[in-house]
């Protein structure tokens, strides 16, 4: 047995083996409810769950652990939300499903009677965000030529991972948009931004632009000892750098939402692993790196061109490249942050790693760092190609895994089977070891980690089960396995211990 004292899913757990199954698998003790799949109806307007489900944040109402708003994001389209594309070509009614069941879903949970966490339907706060919502943007590109001089932006996609805020909303990010945008002749600087969205209140959608423009997988926000926000991001890219934006006001719990102005004026800053240094990645530091070149100046003239082809700015003033930065979580224990860097093949990194930063001082509004590989995938950890975190509160790191459909069981990866979700120890005997806690269906990846306050739920989505379907006749994965459905379903499910002896 694994684990500490209590019934908390946190808590005891004997360790499950890797598997092929088409199955969630989860330890002994514990069980899943599916809360909302692709295309279940989320209210009474009849809004459809979208698709590709990944990060999740809960809410609780009325500081219930039982019943809540669940945010979840839904990064992408696959076969079974448009239907095979031929030619790599989308029709018109592909097109507008693409956009509709991309974005986020607000739905309201609760845990019934008997145990069984459901979807309330009857929920006011239920709706969609999609590809067809507005947002306002803020901060320094807002208004700018880099976006076309546009203040709103429509539509969010591809959103990945996220992270919440002090003040209560979501950031959700956005990732792979490029495609998307393309195939619906979007404006591609009005995405790959962070947005800001409030569960509680349908008129509040920001993308704040201060925090840069790259594909942006999560944020993970905390405090400086001076009262400033801090805001780690990853961009999931090969050779891609990692983040952190530092407001300039003072974060006031007073304030409420109002905070959330904190996040349009601040100071981007790129990791340089060599000098253990932030860089700024403003204007100034842009202009003075590319003096001698100016083919690359003519690009950047103001602080909004900067955050807007920001991968393109950062490596300018010093950012070091790295295999695919990730989701970053900082431990709540001792400021120490975990960057999950997932793998990258260009060089040879393929079962990835996941990095900690230890900040000066443990401030995290410091500007130097030092850094070490806290653990490194492969056969002796137990795990390949992380990717989401999460912490609970014994101290340990909640990690999924994100082999690619097409690397799976075989070759290398063979020992790891399907994707799954582990747990490591962040210290003790066991320090970065990787075990296993649940087994994701084929073809799938397990993402969006989240505990409810009390730790005795947690939430997780399962993302493209049966990814490499190309033939809808002939399913790769069936999972959820709804009786009478002939299809996969990406959704979320809400994962509780049953009472411990
Ligand atoms: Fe959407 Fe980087 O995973
Ligand atoms: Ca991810
Ligand atoms: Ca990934
Ligand atoms: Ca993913």
């Amino acid at each position: 047995l694994f684990g500490f004292n209590t019934n908390r899913v946190s808590g005891y757990f004997e360790p499950i083996a890797p598997s092929k199954e088409d199955q969630l698998l989860l330890p002994k003790n514990f069980k899943y409810d599916v809360v909302a799949a692709f295309d279940d109806v989320i209210n009474e307007a009849g809004e459809k769950f979208g698709s590709g489900c990944d990060y999740n944040a809960f809410f609780p109402l009325k500081g219930s652990n039982v019943r809540g708003l669940l945010v979840n994001n839904h990064e992408y389209s696959t076969i079974f939300s448009i239907g095979p594309v031929k030619d790599g070509k989308m029709t018109a009614d592909q097109l507008h499903k693409n956009l509709y069941y991309q974005g986020m879903s607000v739905i309201e949970v609760y845990r019934d009677e008997k145990g069984t966490w459901k979807m309330d339907k009857t929920s006011s706060y239920a709706r969609r965000i999609n590809g067809f919502t507005k947002f306002d943007l803020t901060g320094p590109a807002k208004g700018s030529t880099a976006v076309g001089g546009a203040t709103t932006a429509v539509g969010t996609f591809a959103n990945c991972s996220g992270g919440v805020t002090l003040w209560n909303t979501v950031l959700s990010c956005e990732e792979n948009f490029a495609e998307t945008a393309a195939a619906s002749k979007l404006p591609e600087t009005h995405y790959g931004w962070v947005v800001e969205v409030d569960p509680f209140d349908k008129s509040y959608l920001k993308k704040h632009t201060a925090l840069g423009r790259f594909n942006h997988e999560n944020t993970a926000m905390g405090l400086a000892p001076d009262g400033r926000v801090v805001v780690y991001m990853g961009d999931d890219k090969k050779d891609a750098c990692i983040y952190k934006f530092i407001s300039k006001g003072k974060f006031d719990k007073l304030k409420g939402r109002a905070n959330s102005a904190l996040l349009e004026d601040g100071t981007l800053y790129v990791a340089n692993l060599k000098s253990g240094k932030w860089m700024p990645v403003t204007l100034a530091e842009v202009t003075k790196a590319a003096k001698d070149k100016p083919e690359v100046l003519s690009k950047f003239k103001t602080q909004g061109d900067v955050v807007t082809f920001c991968q393109e700015a950062a490596l300018l003033v010093g950012g070091t490249p790295t295999d695919r930065p990730e989701d970053i979580e900082i431990s709540p224990f001792d400021n120490t942050v975990f960057i999950c860097h997932t793998n990258n093949d260009n060089h040879g990194n393929i079962h990835g790693h996941i990095t900690r930063i230890f900040e000066s001082n443990s401030d995290l509004g410091a500007l130097e760092f030092d850094f070490e590989i806290f653990a490194a995938g492969g056969r002796q950890s137990g795990f390949s190609s992380p990717d989401n975190l999460a912490f609970d509160s014994n101290g340990h790191l909640w990690v999924v895994t994100d082999i690619s459909s097409s690397s799976q069981n075989k070759g290398v990866h063979k020992s790891f089977m399907n994707n799954g979700l582990f747990v490591i120890p962040t210290s003790g005997p066991d320090q970065a070891m990787a075990l296993q806690f649940a087994s994701a269906p084929i073809e799938s990846e397990l993402t969006g980690p989240f505990f409810t306050p009390d730790e005795q739920t947690l939430f997780l989505s399962v993302q493209h089960p049966g990814e490499n379907t190309s033939d809808l006749s002939k399913p790769s994965s069936l999972w959820p396995h709804r009786a009478g459905d002939k299809k996969a379903r990406c959704a979320v499910v809400a994962i509780s211990g049953f009472k411990l002896g």
